[in-house]
């Protein structure tokens, strides 16, 4: 899918964007009888990071072939894109941080490749015309870096004791793969990883295959067959205890957690399928093939991620509540996924309401009291859900708590019934696709049968906390 710019929430644009599309348009020369293409977008223009995705083409599919030597922390990796032009394009870009890259290719024939910041540009031999579905190889290799986010939050790759843990929300996975690392444009995967043999390597979705290779190393193919954005692409290599089984009747799932937790954790990894047939219950059908979770030592990750088909913890956060959280993330945001990264609320306002709901149904607890908890919460207050002020505020209190509470309020205004058919009603309509902010307050408002203006405007868009909790 394409991102589509909202014009009223646009914070800033990126005069380097214009920079980079005059420079490569200036070497452009009209093909002999063809098309004149123009160089695809090095950006997608999103509120928060406007050169992250590019234009001019959507991706169907990632192949990523990587082996990783823990002993050097060096990445070699192979990437296979599959895409459509949705231009003529000349040129386009791919999202990399760091790293190297030997040789790029497009539908076969070697492209020149250009390197500036996050941004590589190919330049295929022949120009590409709208609607052209073609193939990109890069090859590349280097040691991976983390990248530090706005908030100061580390993501990316991260190297561990004996391997690495690789996330990306919301831009990490340019450290460890090129692509269009924008939520909008979402994409089927496969992951092959070769790592020495002793260890466990995971990824996403279902495993297809492992078989040895050289050098007493194991290559272990991961497929996630579902459309997911690649701030959800994980990599797991290292010393795991690894239990599998099944959920939902036939959905297998993969639980990893590092040998010294195995105790700790066996209770609540044994819960793991009577969880989501709680939530699949009241979200509708799971959304994937998949499914899991995987813990590792603290000190790797400073947050649990709702990686797809396979959420990770630090082990401090392994607990009900957030388990209850990045399973609910499964159906809202990695099926119902934001379009633009102003729309995050609609991951993370849903996952907590999730955990209200969830102490509401079994810990007796109802949603209201933890509605009224968040209204008396300063820090809730700090800015609208729907607009947060800066990329450091995208997971900030009042996107999960003043998120949460939207929701409960569109519940006060509708009834239980009707609201339990509005969070079903959304993860199908948007299963596995985009959605904006605009998109739920038109779909609420349609489920509910009138306008929820006094809803949106004093709890998703207004500045002000209100005199009362209603
Ligand atoms: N989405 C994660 C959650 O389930 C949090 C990610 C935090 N990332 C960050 N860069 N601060 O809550
Ligand atoms: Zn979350």
């Amino acid at each position: 899918m394409t991102y589509v710019k909202r014009v009223p929430y646009v914070k800033r644009v990126t005069y380097v964007t214009l920079a980079v599309l005059v420079l490569v348009t200036g070497g452009c020369t009209p093909m002999a009888g063809g098309v004149q293409g123009t160089p695809g977008a090095s950006g997608v223009q999103d509120p928060y990071f406007p050169r992250l995705g590019n234009g001019g083409y959507d991706v169907s599919h990632y192949a990523l072939d990587l082996a990783f030597d823990p002993a050097s922390g060096r990445l070699d990796g192979t990437a296979r894109i599959t895409a459509r032009a949705t231009q003529d394009l000349s040129a386009f870009n791919l999202d990399l941080a760091g790293l190297t890259v030997a040789k790029a290719t497009v539908d076969g024939a070697p492209a020149a490749a250009n390197r500036a910041g996050d941004e590589l540009t190919l330049r295929p031999r022949d120009e590409l015309r709208r609607g052209d579905e073609f193939t990109v190889t890069v090859d590349y290799s280097g040691v991976p870096e983390p990248l530090t986010d706005p908030d100061g939050s580390t993501e990316g790759w991260l190297n561990s004791a004996d391997g690495a843990l690789a996330v990306g929300e919301p831009a990490g996975s340019m450290t460890w793969f090129p692509g269009n690392h924008h939520p909008s444009d979402k994409a089927s995967y496969e992951i092959a990883l070769t790592a020495p043999s002793r260890l466990t390597a995971l990824s996403n979705g279902v495993r297809v295959s492992a078989a040895p290779v050289s050098g007493d190393r194991t290559r272990t193919v991961w497929r996630q067959s579902e459309p997911m954005a690649s701030y959800l692409a994980t990599v797991m290599i290292g010393r795991y205890e690894t239990t599998t089984g099944t959920a939902l009747g036939d959905v297998p799932v993969v639980t990893a957690v590092d040998p010294s937790l195995t105790a700790a954790t066996a209770a609540l990894r044994a819960e793991l399928p009577a969880l989501l047939a709680d939530q699949r219950d009241r979200y509708g059908p799971y959304p994937f093939g998949a499914a899991g979770a995987v813990v590792t030592a603290d000190g790797l990750l400073g947050y649990a991620l709702e990686t797809q088909t396979r959420p990770v913890f630090p082990a401090s956060s392994f607990d009900r509540t957030t388990l209850v959280h990045e399973l609910a993330h499964q159906w809202f945001g990695n099926s119902v996924t934001p379009e633009s990264w102003q729309d995050i609320w609609l991951n993370e306002g849903f996952a907590t309401y999730a955990e209200w709901r969830y102490a509401e149904d079994h810990e007796d607890v109802p949603a209201r009291s933890a509605f009224e908890d968040a209204f008396a919460d300063e820090a809730n207050w700090a800015f609208p859900p729907a607009d947060p002020p800066a990329a450091e505020n995208l997971f900030g209190a009042p996107v999960y708590q003043r998120g949460a509470m939207v929701l409960h309020k569109v519940r006060e205004a509708v009834g239980d019934e009707v609201f339990d058919e509005l969070l079903r009603g959304w993860a199908a309509k948007y299963r596995h696709a985009n959605a904006s902010t605009e998109d739920f307050t038109a779909y609420a408002e349609t489920v509910a049968g009138r306008d929820l203006d006094a809803v949106w405007d004093v709890w998703l868009y207004g500045e002000e906390r209100p005199a009362n909790p209603g």
